[in-house]
């Protein structure tokens, strides 16, 4: 796989792929910059190298439409402020206008396409669209880590119609890490897995137990796990047609002698909201149609035990729900025993990203990757389309 430095890139037309996709609140403001900001240092050199760039990404899921509350017009003003420099919004992604503005460009300066999902070829891979989008550009740089696992126009279908084609900075670190982490661990290697749902993240437990040493899972995703060893879990979100397949985890765990710790106490609460009346409790005496919502305190204790010899960690899904600060201390807690250990930690997935952000200790983590999808999807073992591309 070519990297930017393996490129001659002065004068050169280089539509770069980035996933700006990020979350905004309801004035259209940017509540987390994570996947901006880590584009700066390609975006930096490809000016400091007097390429003409190109931006594009999509953002949000408009289904093939022009929708204008996914325009990136606050992104490209966004952009342009951490860079300095101007970011003019092209008004689409393809056709003689995007073709006009990219000839006008100069050297060093940039130009962002409009969001490719307002095309529904973009997910389709459509050949035609990739081609299109590959007309206007000398060079494709791929540093969209978070769409990877797409085999969309932009990441996959392009690559066949550019003459050159390389890896962004960014897309070089998220892999980088997740080798060092995930391939070629110092051990013990920990894995916290937790969030809402254990369908979602079967493949990825599946395929962590051939390589973990120790696993722990909190969040709502327990809940299914302690139900299929006959707790009762009340009134919590269960999935009850995984009973079986969380069984058969915990099977295989203890053949591959990979230790899975479960919480022992939870924070259950008698409905989901903010204002719920909780209490703490082990497992065995959660109430009747009461919720369990975070880890308790003597779970935390145990998994900063797990967690005290760990040489590397990767953690994906919050341990409770966070974003009720009454559900919150688990997550935070095991956010600063992360931070605070001297294991290599590999964060992925916009919850746990957003927990660490929230408990002030993003600095304090070795590394947050900005995928979400494609986080996981290393995370089963499988390849990305968008690096399969690029290789
Ligand atoms: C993400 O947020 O995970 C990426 O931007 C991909 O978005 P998608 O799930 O809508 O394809």
């Amino acid at each position: 796989m070519k990297t930017l430095r393996d490129i001659d890139l002065t004068g050169k037309k280089v539509l770069v792929r980035v996933d700006f996709n990020v979350p905004m609140n309801e004035n259209g403001e940017i509540t987390d910059d994570l996947r901006i900001r880590t584009v700066l240092p390609t975006l930096q050199y490809l000016v400091a190298q007097k390429a003409r760039v190109i931006l594009c990404t999509h953002m949000g899921r408009p289904k093939g439409q022009r929708v204008e509350k996914y325009s990136l017009a606050p992104i490209a003003a966004y952009i342009a402020n951490l860079l300095g420099q101007p970011v003019p919004l092209a008004p689409d992604c393809i056709g003689p206008e995007v073709a006009t503005l990219v000839g006008g460009l100069r050297d060093g300066e940039l130009l962002m396409l409009e969001n490719l999902r307002f095309h529904p070829q973009e997910e389709k891979n459509d050949p035609e669209f990739s081609k299109q989008l590959a007309a206007v550009a000398d060079v494709y740089v791929n540093d969209a880590f978070a769409v990877s696992h797409r085999a969309h126009a932009s990441v996959v279908g392009v690559t066949a119609f550019v003459k050159e084609k390389a890896a962004g900075f960014l897309l070089q670190k998220e892999m980088e890490y997740f080798h060092r982490a995930f391939d070629n661990p110092q051990r013990p290697l920990v894995a916290i897995v937790g969030g809402a749902k254990v369908s979602g993240k079967l493949e990825a437990l599946q395929n962590m137990l051939a390589r973990v040493d120790r696993m722990i899972i909190g969040g709502a995703m327990a809940n299914t796990f302690l139900k299929s060893l006959g707790y009762d879990v009340g009134a919590s979100k269960v999935e009850n047609d995984l009973l079986d397949k969380a069984t058969d985890l915990l099977t295989q765990a203890r053949a591959k002698k990979v230790k899975v710790y479960l919480p022992v106490d939870v924070i259950a609460a008698d409905r989901f909201a903010p204002e719920a009346v909780c209490k703490q409790v082990t497992i065995q005496d959660i109430p009747e149609n009461w919720m369990a919502l975070d880890i308790g305190p003597a779970s935390v204790i145990c998994f900063n035990e797990v967690l005290a010899d760990a040489k590397t960690i990767v953690w994906n899904g919050p341990m409770g729900a966070f974003e009720m600060d009454a559900f919150a201390r688990g997550t935070m807690a095991l956010a600063h025993t992360v931070a605070a250990s001297h294991a290599l930690s590999v964060t992925g997935g916009g919850d746990s990203n957003a927990a660490i952000t929230l408990s002030g200790e993003a600095d304090n983590i070795s590394y947050m990757s900005t995928g979400g999808g494609a986080f996981l999807m290393l995370m089963e073992g499988k390849e990305l389309p968008g690096i399969m591309a690029l290789t």
